[in-house]
């Protein structure tokens, strides 16, 4: 699922990258890949052939996180970027032979996608539990903000806390009755 959003917004919103090929295990997951990048994609079912590809520059690998080390290794070892989901791999065993192959290349070439630290909301969330004003934090319930959310993911209409409704893809509403949600526009 998240491999789609990968490639719609690579080949839509960021300058200068292009979606070059596409690969999944099931053909079904290529096609769908390929049809959401428009272009004209090489189409792989194999990893390895696909990170080898010498058109490709550098790779997002989106597998389940039991398979991601195997292609996170492999673009390594083809000396290209590569930027996992998180998590990096799912044993401590497997993040150390990604560390361990990125050691041995002699370059920094790994990004894990653990994008909410860089996300303003987040930090901002961040700043006001440090600030004490809220007290010890006892639960928070993270709310995604429709216009976060890449068009193909990008449901009707969605329920923000206590039923109220968020359906303009911009934030809670000011009369929102949680403070901290209101104080979380950013
Ligand atoms: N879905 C999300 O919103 C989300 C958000 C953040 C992070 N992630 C991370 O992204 C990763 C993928 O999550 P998802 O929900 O998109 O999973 P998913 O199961 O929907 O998609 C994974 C895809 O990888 C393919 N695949 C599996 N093994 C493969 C292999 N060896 N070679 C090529 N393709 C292979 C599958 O066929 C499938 O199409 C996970 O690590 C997850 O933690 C997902």
């Amino acid at each position: 699922m998240i491999g789609r959003e990968h490639i719609e917004r690579i080949q839509n919103r960021i300058r200068g990258a292009e979606v070059v090929a596409v690969c999944d295990v099931f053909e079904e997951g290529v096609k769908k890949g390929a049809e959401i990048s428009g272009g004209n994609v090489k189409v792989y079912t194999d990893f390895n052939t696909a990170i080898n590809d010498p058109d490709v520059n550098a790779v997002v690998v989106t597998t389940p996180g039991a398979f991601h080390k195997d292609p996170v290794i492999a673009a390594i070892q083809a000396g290209k970027p590569v930027f996992s989901e998180k998590p990096l791999v799912n044993t401590a065993a497997g993040c150390k032979a990604v560390v361990d192959a990125e050691m041995a290349s002699g370059k920094h070439l790994v990004q894990v996608g653990f994008m909410r630290r860089y996300d303003r909301g987040y930090k901002r969330v961040k700043e006001l539990i440090d600030s004490g004003e809220f007290g010890a934090p006892m639960a928070l319930r993270p709310i995604t903000p429709l216009r976060w959310l890449s068009p193909i993911r990008r449901p009707t209409r969605l329920t923000c806390c206590r039923g109220w409704l968020v359906t303009n893809g911009t934030k809670c509403s000011a009369s929102c009755p949680r403070p901290l949600l209101r104080r979380m526009r950013v």
